[in-house]
Formats: C-alpha cells, sequence, structure tokens
C-alpha cells in the first residue's frame, strides 16, 4: 500500500488529480463511487474542475458502493440521493450512467448478482473511491465479513449504525438495520483503490489497515493485498501509524507527487 499523509486540501487534490487523468486518458472510463463525509472534499474539486476547467463526466460511468435496504431513492439519506445531490447533479454525467444498489429490491440477493454482472459487463471499475468506518469496514464490509465476498446483503454493526445516526436525527433506531453492499471480493478487482481517511476517529482503523495482520476482523485489511492501493490519510488519521514517519519521509523524497 502506498501511504500519503497531507492536509485535507492536498489529500482532494490529489484524488481529484488521479481522477482527472483516468479520465483524460481513457476513452470509457469507470468509476467507483463512495458516500460518506471522506470524499466530499474530492467531490467538491472535481465540481469546481468541471465548470472552471472543462472536465467531463459525458463519457463516464460509474457504480456505487452500496445502500441501505428499505429506504427509496427519494430518501434523503438513500445513498442514491447522496451521491445525485453531493456529485452526479453537479457534473455533467449522461443520464443512467451512474448505476447504484436499489435497496427496495424485491428480490435482493438477485439485485445483488446482477450488479456484479453489471460491473463486469461494464469491464470493472478503473478508480473505486473508499472511506473506512472506525470498525474498519469499507463500503458496508463490516467485521467478520469473508475477504473474498460478493456484492450482498449484510446486517449493519451496531457501532456502524451509531455512527451513521448522525445522518438520521442522532436517533440510531432510524438508521437501517440492512444494506446492499458490494463484498470485499468485488472491490479487490478494481484496478485501483483510493482511500480516504480523515480525523483522529478514523486512527486505530487506519493503523489497522495498513499495519495489522490480515483478517476478517478488520476487513480493510484485504487492500493489503491489492496491487495497487494507495492510502489517502490527514496527520489526525495517521497518528498511530507506527511507521508514520517512513511513509512521510516516503512521499516527500518522492520523485512524482501527482503519480500514485
Ligand atoms: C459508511 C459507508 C462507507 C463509508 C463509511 C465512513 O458506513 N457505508 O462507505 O466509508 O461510512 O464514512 P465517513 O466517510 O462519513 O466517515
Amino acid at each position: 500500500m502506498e501511504v500519503i499523509i497531507a492536509d485535507d486540501h492536498e489529500l482532494a487534490t490529489l484524488v481529484a488529480d488521479a481522477i482527472e487523468r483516468l479520465l483524460r486518458d481513457d476513452s470509457a472510463p469507470v468509476l467507483g463511487l463512495a458516500t460518506g463525509s471522506s470524499p466530499l472534499s474530492v467531490y467538491d474539486e472535481l465540481t469546481r474542475r468541471h465548470e472552471r476547467q472543462g472536465l467531463s463526466f459525458a463519457e463516464v460511468r460509474a457504480f456505487m458502493l452500496d445502500e441501505y435496504v428499505g429506504l427509496p431513492a427519494s430518501h434523503p439519506q438513500s445513498y442514491r440521493n447522496v451521491i445525485d445531490t453531493e456529485l452526479v447533479s453537479r457534473v455533467d454525467f449522461a443520464e443512467d450512467a451512474v448505476h447504484g444498489l436499489d435497496g427496495m429490491a424485491e428480490d435482493l440477493v438477485a439485485a445483488s448478482s446482477d450488479y456484479d454482472h453489471a460491473i463486469a459487463e461494464a469491464g470493472g471499475i478503473d478508480l473505486q473511491i473508499l472511506g473506512i468506518g472506525t470498525d474498519g469496514h469499507i463500503a458496508f464490509n463490516e467485521p467478520g465479513s469473508s475477504l473474498a465476498s460478493r456484492t450482498r446483503v449484510k446486517t449493519l454493526a451496531h457501532q456502524t449504525r451509531i455512527d451513521n445516526a448522525r445522518f438520521f436525527d442522532g436517533n440510531v433506531d432510524r438508521v437501517p438495520q440492512h444494506c446492499l453492499t458490494q463484498g470485499l471480493g468485488t472491490i479487490m478487482e478494481a484496478r485501483h483503490l483510493v482511500l480516504i481517511a480523515t480525523g483522529g476517529h478514523k486512527a486505530e482503523a487506519v493503523h489497522q489497515m495498513v499495519e495489522g495482520p490480515i483478517s476478517s476482523m478488520w476487513p480493510a485489511t484485504v487492500m493489503q493485498m491489492h496491487p495497487h492501493a494507495t492510502v489517502l490519510v490527514d496527520d489526525a488519521a495517521a497518528s498511530r501509524l507506527q511507521l508514520g514517519d517512513y511513509y512521510r519521509q516516503t512521499y516527500a523524497s518522492k520523485l512524482d507527487k501527482e503519480r500514485f
């Protein structure tokens, strides 16, 4: 894994640079989009480049990571609604170019396997944006998830429902109990994984993900097996890294900072 420790503005700029390169170099790019607060500064930066520099998403197809079960797309906290508000409606994606899981599907099992097929038919995901939960989950792959899992229904961990209660008027009982999520095996097929984590509450999860033993107890540790994974963290999220000084030194001496 490549670990980059920088401030929030620099992290957003670096990720936007990687996405911009992909969009300019590839005639049919496929992006993996994440919700949550971690990628928001990246989406703001992409929107800025769209408005001021003509960065276009017209040829991009995108797949979302996960969705709550039981929330209609119109619900303010459905991930479909959130991604529409934070990115899709602000740039120029073609209609139907952004795919999401349907948490209202009658057959959630079929919806999950159809989703894996749709990703494969699109040629796979070129660059997958990720955040991490305080319990080490990526997408909604909670502790105990199979490291080879495919897209499926999961029960949310209590910690995740507490963490996400802030989006539901602070009321944990309003947070859905189930979700649909790309599996860890699905996510690992993306060609480049780009994970952003900021804040001291992520420090233990970041330490485990980068430096801990690979284990389903910390699902993000599976990324240690990926040939091209980049972890971008601020000082607070990096505060428990044993090799923090080494990562800083490596990045400071990097010949081409834009490339990761
Ligand atoms: C949710 C999402 C994850 C996200 C995580 C962290 O549980 N399912 O995809 O990475 O929260 O969220 P945040 O970036 O808001 O800290």
